[in-house]
């Protein structure tokens, strides 16, 4: 680590206080000039740094930049050395995260962007990814699972996003089946996990699980303003949200064979007991939403009284 990085660790661990220049070199042993430099060299990759006489440096209230060592400060230690890589700009972490997969990448490896020019959503969708307002984050996930129960990551991830956003903001969002996570009827989140399996055995060879959080985004595209909406939380970072969302996801991906957290999924559905639609061989249904199956499957009623199990797709409320 350079010293500019091991200087936003301190400062992302000491965000309540100033430090002197003096206690910076001390602390990394280097010298106040080289100290300095760093911190000025930080200022210009955008980092606003409170400086006062007498006092020191401490990372401004507002700063909210994404960094390897601004997450790393509050993963747990059992994560502490997990790969990050943090990129400006990028087309998608999701393509960039099934590259590095391909090429060997270890289970746990984070890839997030400040900004995506081509993020991708389910469905063949694109994921509104607009610069330092979101986490737009891909994890590469070796687990032992097979395809078929790879519909419980998503499910379980969703849960796992939902608990987190609670905790750290006290609001309470909710699932629209089957992973998009809502606040106030307007969507904040979506996953996107893409599997590849060994065609024999049907075994997942690696997973890459996107998330998509729309954390202070305030000016959608015209298309997505009556649908898409953000968290705004008040005090906590996008550091500290992605660390967060990592302490959760990485233990569930331990053992994705337990069956998922049904009840909690089920609590925190938008859609049961509601009249959906959805389209299916080119026709549309109306139907009550009434269940989620095990599986994860939406158990629905149509109006004829026929019960039917959708796996995946879209529904509408
Ligand atoms: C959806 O809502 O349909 C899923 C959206 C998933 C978006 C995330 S952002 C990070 C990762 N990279 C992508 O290109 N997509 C996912």
């Amino acid at each position: 680590m350079g010293l500019k990085q091991e200087i936003l660790k301190l400062l992302e661990e000491n965000r309540e206080q100033y430090l002197s220049g003096q206690e910076i070199a001390n602390r990394l042993s280097f010298s106040r000039t080289a100290v300095w430099k760093s911190i000025k060299a930080l200022k210009e990759d955008g980092y606003e740094i409170d400086a006062i006489s007498n006092k020191g440096y401490r990372l401004d209230t507002t700063c909210d930049l994404l960094s390897a060592e601004g997450i790393r400060c509050y993963l747990s230690s059992d994560y502490h050395n997990v790969p990050i890589e943090v990129h400006q700009q990028i087309d998608s972490t999701n393509t960039e995260a099934k590259k590095q997969a391909m090429n060997g990448a270890p289970h746990g490896t984070v890839i997030l962007a400040e900004e995506q020019t081509a993020g991708r959503g389910r469905l063949g969708r694109t994921f509104y990814s607009p610069k330092g307002t979101g986490i737009y984050m891909s994890m590469i996930l070796r687990p032992n699972l097979h395809l078929s129960q790879s519909i419980h990551v998503t499910t379980s991830v969703a849960v796992a996003i939902c608990q987190v956003i609670e905790r750290l903001t006290n609001q309470k969002p909710q699932i629209k089946w089957v992973n998009d996570i809502y606040l106030n009827q307007q969507k904040i989140c979506g996953i996107l996990t893409e599997a590849v399996t060994d065609f024999e055995s049907g075994n997942v060879e690696y997973l890459i699980l996107g998330i998509g959080l729309n954390v202070h985004t305030k000016h959608f595209p015209v298309e997505l303003q009556a649908i898409a909406g953000s968290l705004n939380p008040e005090v906590v970072t996008r550091n500290q949200i992605c660390a967060h969302l990592l302490n959760e996801i990485f233990p569930l991906c331990e053992d994705f064979s337990h069956p998922f957290l049904l009840d909690e999924y089920k609590s925190r559905s938008n859609v049961l007991g509601k009249w959906i639609t959805f389209m299916q061989n080119q026709q549309r249904y109306e139907a009550l939403a009434e269940d989620i199956d095990a599986q994860g499957g939406l158990k629905v009623r149509l109006k004829s009284g026929e019960q039917m199990t959708l796996n995946s797709g879209e529904i509408s409320i």
